[in-house]
């Protein structure tokens, strides 16, 4: 079964073994608890049989107009039944108050998001690939 939080606060850097899927320098499991302790909003989806996090999204905002969403993954062996989508949809909840709500997604992800009611438009970026790890 699996179970959504909206905390990472009683979570332990064990819990979140087998994220980062192909990251060259992916962050270590105790930089990603940072990552998911310091973020505006997380949700977090947990497998009740092993406490292990399937998967997880965050979200950072001021909390007044604007969010953005840096990070989506569900771990291999539990994707294609939905957690993705139960994800973003409670996070998007969570901001339906706000103006904008953004991401950046490769083209292929493009279907998956409109279903979620959101729309295509361009982006910027910037990538320091040294700090990838953010240590
Ligand atoms: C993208 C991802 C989060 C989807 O997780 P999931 O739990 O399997 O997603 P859901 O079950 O809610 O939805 C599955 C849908 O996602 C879409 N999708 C997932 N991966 C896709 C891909 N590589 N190409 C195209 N569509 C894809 C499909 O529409 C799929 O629908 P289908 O099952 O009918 O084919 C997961 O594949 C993942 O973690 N990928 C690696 C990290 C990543 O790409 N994150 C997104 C950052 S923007």
């Amino acid at each position: 079964v699996i179970k959504y939080l909206e905390s990472a606060q009683y979570l332990r850097p064990d819990q979140l073994i087998g994220f980062f899927e192909g990251w060259p320098h992916p962050p270590s499991t105790a930089r990603h608890l940072d990552i998911l302790k310091a973020a505006h909003r997380v949700v977090l989806a947990v497998d009740s049989d092993n406490n292990r996090v399937v998967g997880f999204v965050n979200a950072i905002s001021d909390g007044i107009q604007s969010a953005y969403i840096p990070l989506l993954e569900v771990l291999p062996e539990y994707r294609k039944r939905g957690i993705a989508a139960e994800l973003v949809k409670r996070l998007v909840d969570q901001y339906r108050n706000l103006y904008m709500i953004d991401l950046v997604c490769d083209e292929n992800l493009r279907p998956f998001y409109a279903r979620l009611g959101f729309r295509p438009h361009t982006a910027m970026m910037i990538r320091n690939f040294d700090r990838q790890a953010g240590e």
